[in-house]
């Protein structure tokens, strides 16, 4: 994508892997590197801080600190040096979901790098989504599977964590795993769920659907914009009158 900058727009300095670059202060990282000629074809997914896939590194002269952030969230800082690091190779285990039980034993026989942590929270300082990695961590060590998985709920994988773990986790497949074992065996059963794939498994919904696809292009449309829309999520700017949004 190409980025230009105004006239009047302020340009700061920023160094991409060693090399100084002028760019508009008002530009993301993302945006930066690809005013300054980047094609990112790798590191760089859904632009709006949810696939994890442009998780970069980033230091200012002068101080020893190591900041991260997201390259399409996080907006340039004047004589920022930077890299991305789209990739960041992570131990991640394979398991059958039927032959593993919900327990710390199952998360150490497939992740027995849990027991290193240090408990030192660096982990938790490189999150930019701000999720309490080392807290989650500690759930999975003491084998409290639900809060492991609460508490890592909004992990998008970039991999930052893991990046700057001294004791070498990948905190995200640990998470994942737990996630996977809290909706098979913790997550209680929702009953609506199973009537409702049971009448889909009895066909009562076969011959709506087939007619559907039966159905020409503007029926579709017009049977879309005219469904029945429950009361609270309903979009107080639709108007059903005129099938428009305001
Ligand atoms: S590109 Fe998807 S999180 Fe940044």
């Amino acid at each position: 994508m190409e980025v230009e900058a105004t006239k009047k727009e302020e340009l700061v300095p920023i160094f991409i892997m060693g090399k100084r670059y002028e760019v508009p202060a008002s530009l993301t990282i993302q945006k930066a590197m690809e005013y300054a000629g980047y094609q990112l074809i790798r590191g760089c997914g859904c632009r709006g801080g949810i696939c994890g896939a442009c998780g970069t590194v980033y230091r200012f002269p002068g101080t020893y600190k190591i900041e991260v952030g997201l390259a399409c969230q996080t907006v340039v800082e004047p004589n920022m040096y930077l890299t991305q690091i789209p990739f960041f190779p992570a131990t991640k285990s394979v398991y059958e979901m039927e032959k593993i039980t919900p327990s710390v034993e199952t998360l150490v026989k497939h992740y027995p790098e849990l027991l290193r942590c240090l408990q030192c929270n660096t982990c938790t300082k490189s999150c930019p989504m701000d999720i309490e990695v080392m807290d989650y961590i500690a759930a999975g060590m003491r084998g409290d599977i639900a809060r492991l998985a609460e508490l890592s709920f909004d992990c998008v994988m970039c991999g930052l964590c893991t990046s700057r773990c001294p004791a070498e986790l990948c905190q995200y497949n640990i998470a994942i795993l737990g996630r996977r074992l809290y909706g098979k065996y913790v997550a209680p059963r929702a009953e609506h769920l199973a009537s409702m794939v049971q009448e889909v498994e009895k066909g009562k919904y076969e011959q709506m659907l087939r007619g559907l696809m039966d159905t020409d292009e503007e029926t579709l449309k017009n049977l879309y914009t005219s469904r029945e829309i429950e009361p609270e999520q309903a979009d107080e700017n639709w108007t059903p009158k005129d099938k428009t949004y305001l």
